[in-house]
């Protein structure tokens, strides 16, 4: 049924579209926060209970906030939660997990030159590290060795680097760092979601009890909240790396990816900076640049292949490359698009395949035939811009083989 490949593109969209809205509004609003409270100014004026307070001035109007550090002395009768923001970031980005890289398990997420396993195999590995790097990271924080800030941050960040090693000894470059995004993001949506939150509301239950609410519920969960602080802008940077093979696709990929996290670490600390009117850090710019020129130096060392290039064909894949059209196909796709998508493109300025699509063995056109028939046949996004002149008839047998092979029809 080609309808569905169709439909399934639209669901990955809307799922997607949800995603980015969603994970907006969530880091809009936590850097917003963290941003108000280091810029908090104390005054003797201030109410009984209240740290510091904050002038704002935005869309025509003047905000006067004013911030209780554990609580406030009586409950307010509307108090508004920040917490959807975050459970419909995680919700919508594993909806995106299953629907691309669990669906699309041998195409995204299973490299047999890395670790050749089954389909579900892949599946239960990705779920184990997810669930287990919370549990992990939670076990740390509340031992004894979570006490002391630092030292915490600094042994979490050597976690993700072993993370990082580990998960491209498991996955496609490109799904290990989508891992590792996802990896991350867990922890910071299951720090709001059995922390933070959880945690807020056993305060406000002190308050309506008329109890004293211990301070240490607020200092648990701002710790975890600075965390999630520092970890932002790396998971965006995991989170869009699918768009940059030379990222994800080269031989110093985990280095890569465990210097995204310091950058996101240096530029973090010069805004929290300034937020705080603490001075301006310039030298974190210095380390954030030699951080990236480091980075792209690193991603000009190619991929070292081990072991042979796999030609087998997955059930899924034998009809389009048994269809009696492969052989028109083939040349097509030949002459129409492997100078772009080739191990080494011979397409002037293009020096990686992009988006790490490669079509060079019949089992690579198989794999993609889903892709092959969206982006070339239905539509016109490929050839961009047709750089390869690619025919309206040639765009029409894309879609004629690709709807037979699916509909089991043997074109005769
Ligand atoms: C001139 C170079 C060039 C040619 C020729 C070319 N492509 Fe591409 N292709 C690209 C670039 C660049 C991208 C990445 C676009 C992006 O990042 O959004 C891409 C991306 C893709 C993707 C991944 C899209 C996605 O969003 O995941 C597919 C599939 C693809 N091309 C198929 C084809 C097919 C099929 C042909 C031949 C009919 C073709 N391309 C010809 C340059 C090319």
């Amino acid at each position: 049924m080609y309808e569905y490949a169709i439909a399934w593109d639209w669901l990955t969209f809307a799922v997607r579209w949800l995603h980015v809205i969603t994970a907006i509004a969530w880091i809009g609003s936590s850097f917003y926060f963290v941003a108000l409270d280091l810029g908090l100014k104390k005054h003797p004026a201030l109410p009984p209970g209240a740290y510091g307070e904050e002038w704002q001035v935005h869309g025509g109007g003047f905000y006067h906030i004013q911030k209780y550090l554990v609580a406030p002395a009586n409950m307010p009768s509307h108090l508004v939660w920040f917490k959807w923001e975050s459970y419909v970031t995680w919700m919508s980005g594993f909806g995106m997990l299953c629907l691309v890289y669990y669906a699309g398990a041998d195409l995204y997420m299973i490299d047999p030159a890395v670790l050749d396993v089954s389909k579900p195999v892949a599946i239960a590995i990705s779920l184990a590290s997810i669930a287990g790097g919370w549990i992990m990271y939670d076990l740390i924080c509340k031992s004894p060795f979570g006490n002391d800030n630092t030292r915490l941050m600094v042994a979490l960040y050597f976690i993700l680097v072993a993370v990082a090693w580990g998960y491209t000894h498991l996955f496609t470059g490109r799904a290990a760092f989508l891992h590792l995004g996802a990896f991350t993001a867990t922890i910071m949506s299951a720090n709001v979601f059995f922390i933070i939150i959880p945690n807020q509301k056993i305060v406000v239950a002190d308050l309506i009890a008329d109890r004293k609410p211990d301070p240490k519920y607020g200092r648990i969960a701002k710790q975890r909240s600075t965390h999630n602080n520092y970890l932002t802008l790396p998971v965006l940077f995991l989170m869009l790396s699918n768009h940059y093979p030379l990222a994800f696709g080269t031989q110093f990929n985990w280095i890569i990816a465990s210097l995204v996290f310091l950058m996101g670490v240096t530029i973090r600390h010069w805004f929290n900076t300034r937020h705080a009117d603490a001075g301006k850090p310039t030298w974190t710019w210095i380390v954030t640049v030699i951080l990236f020129i480091a980075i792209m130096w690193l991603s000009t060392v190619p991929k070292i292949l081990t072991g042979e290039p796999v030609t087998k064909l997955s059930a899924i894949q034998q009809p389009f490359v048994e269809a009696q059209a492969f052989p028109k196909v083939r040349d097509t796709i030949m002459g129409r698009c492997s100078m772009c998508h080739a191990k080494e493109p011979s397409w002037e300025g293009i020096i990686a395949p992009p988006k790490g699509v490669v079509f060079e063995t019949d089992r690579d056109i198989a794999a993609h035939a889903r892709e092959i028939y969206l982006q070339a046949g239905r539509s016109h996004a490929m050839p961009p811009a047709n750089a390869s002149h690619i025919t309206d008839e040639e765009r029409r047998l894309l879609v004629s083989w690709y709807e037979n092979a699916v509909n089991g029809e043997k074109t005769q």
